[in-house]
């Protein structure tokens, strides 16, 4: 994983827009994140991780075949960001394509690297997720701008003959695209004088809708998991759920029956980092021993689009 230097605590947002330490905690658990310098890009964020990930796999970049960013902030339009990392890595040998699925992204490219492991397409696949998130915030927003962070996440994923990725789900619903969305910049509104004079080119939310949605869509998705793969909540021992919040994370628990000190949170410390947050947190609970070998873990994620996922996996 990699994550930018510079730390944006609660406090420092008080002197940015009306809010509190205590209502940003209270609502969101978020104590700080965060945020990349001026002229960091994702890409940027996302090579770093890559680097580290290669190397705990020992893999070198020349042997990597299939390269897959998850992100909602590329660096451009076009090329994908996985191009520009693949570039700066020298994966030479790889074909780098991104996942578009917002805060589902890391779920969505590691079922898709799994797919194509799985038909015996590819051998060695480097999946990433990915953002500079502060670059599409409105800062004068209170509503959005405390919940959001930078940061990457990566793995390799390859063929195991024991245990690896036992069940995975995926679902979209685009009829609730403008709960959380960015309208400008795209073919709908391209980029104009009067596109960034009505804010078009940041994130919007409905905070209070997707809040709901999410909990639901998460706690199904992860039940159909474990009753695909025959588990029940006593068989996993870490829950890795998107980190946006611990009042949506603490009800996910509540109706997937999930035991709450078996889930692992960490967006205390990074706030939301959107297709990067359950990369981060399958890293560091595996860094930090709550993840050891053998353990069952379920990946659970939800974002933009509306989109949801899950993947069990025996670490
Ligand atoms: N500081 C202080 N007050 C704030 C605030 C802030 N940063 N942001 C909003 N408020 C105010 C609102 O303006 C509102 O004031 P009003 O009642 O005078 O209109 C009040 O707090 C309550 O807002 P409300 O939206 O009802 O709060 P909430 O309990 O729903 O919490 C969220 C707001 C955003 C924390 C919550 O809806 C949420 O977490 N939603 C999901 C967001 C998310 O995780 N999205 C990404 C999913 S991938």
């Amino acid at each position: 994983m990699h994550v930018p230097q510079k730390v944006l605590t609660n406090a420092d947002l008080e002197k940015m827009v009306e809010t509190t330490d205590e209502w940003i905690q209270s609502r969101t658990g978020i104590r700080e994140r965060r945020v990349a310098e001026v002229g960091t890009t994702t890409s940027d964020l996302a090579y770093e991780a890559a680097v580290e990930a290669l190397q705990q796999a020992k893999l070198a970049a020349k042997d990597v075949e299939l390269l897959i960013v998850a992100t909602t902030t590329p660096d451009m339009l076009f090329p994908s960001t996985s191009c520009l990392v693949q570039q700066r890595l020298g994966a030479t040998g790889a074909v780098g394509f991104d996942v578009s699925a917002a805060c589902s992204g890391s779920v969505f490219a590691m079922i898709t690297a799994q797919q194509y492991l799985l038909t015996g397409r590819y051998r060695n696949a480097l999946v990433i997720g990915a953002e500079v998130l502060s670059s599409f915030i409105d800062w004068t927003d209170r509503s959005t701008c405390v919940l959001f962070g930078d940061g990457a996440g990566a793995c390799v994923m390859q063929p195991v003959s024991r245990g690896g990725i036992l069940a995975t789900d995926m679902g979209s619903d685009g009829s609730a695209a403008e709960m959380l969305y960015m309208p400008g910049g795209g073919s709908k509104y391209p980029p104009s004088h009067s596109s960034v004079d009505q804010r078009l080119h940041f994130l919007r939310m409905n905070g209070t809708e997707v809040f709901k949605v999410a909990v639901r869509r998460m706690a199904e998705s992860a039940k159909r998991v474990m009753a695909d793969a025959k588990l029940t909540p006593e068989h996993v021992e870490c829950f890795i759920p998107h980190q946006a919040n611990t009042r949506i994370i603490e009800a996910v628990a509540k109706f997937a029956d999930l035991p709450i000190e078996k889930v692992y949170m960490n967006l205390q410390r990074y706030g939301n980092t959107s297709a990067a947050s359950n990369l981060i947190a399958l890293y560091e609970a595996v860094r930090d021993g709550v993840i050891k070998r053998d353990d069952h873990v379920v990946m659970v994620a939800f974002g933009a689009g509306l989109t949801w996922g899950s993947l069990l996996l025996q670490w």
